[in-house]
């Protein structure tokens, strides 16, 4: 099996977990570290709408638990619909993504788009001090 696609079976089996009631849309991701270590995350949802957290998020705060900071490569996987990350995510993930950063998003049958860092967030805001 590929890096690629070790990382799509894990956003896929993550994304099972996922508790979204609301949406019934169900999102998981999958990172790996330059260090080939990886983690997952699924979007948990919350009655007040505004506190649910994304897959991504929830994909980073494991990472940054486990001990890492920098994101090599990423799945994403939805349903059915091109599943980008969102706004939030996109700054969220631009704290932490290496350089060459790529984010793959899938649907349950495989990767559909791939994206660079800067093509999801040109011109993004960042402070000298990240990544410490
Ligand atoms: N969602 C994610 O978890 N990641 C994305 O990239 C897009 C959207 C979640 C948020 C919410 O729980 C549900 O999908 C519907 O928007």
């Amino acid at each position: 099996m590929s890096d690629l696609d070790e990382l799509f079976e894990a956003a896929k089996a993550v994304r099972e977990n996922a508790y979204a009631p609301y949406s019934n849309f169900l999102v998981g991701a999958a990172l790996r570290t330059p260090d080939g270590t990886v983690y997952t995350g699924c979007n948990v949802e919350n009655a007040s709408y505004p506190v649910s957290v994304c897959a991504e998020g929830g994909a980073v705060s494991a990472m940054i638990a486990g001990g890492r900071r920098l994101i090599a490569e990423m799945v994403v996987i939805g349903d059915a619909a091109l599943c980008s990350p969102c706004g939030m995510c996109r700054q969220r993930l631009k704290e932490f993504g290496t350089d060459h950063l790529v984010v793959h998003v899938a649907d349950l049958n495989g990767v559909r788009r791939s994206f660079t860092m800067d093509e999801l967030l040109p011109a993004a805001f960042e402070l000298e001090m990240k990544k410490g």
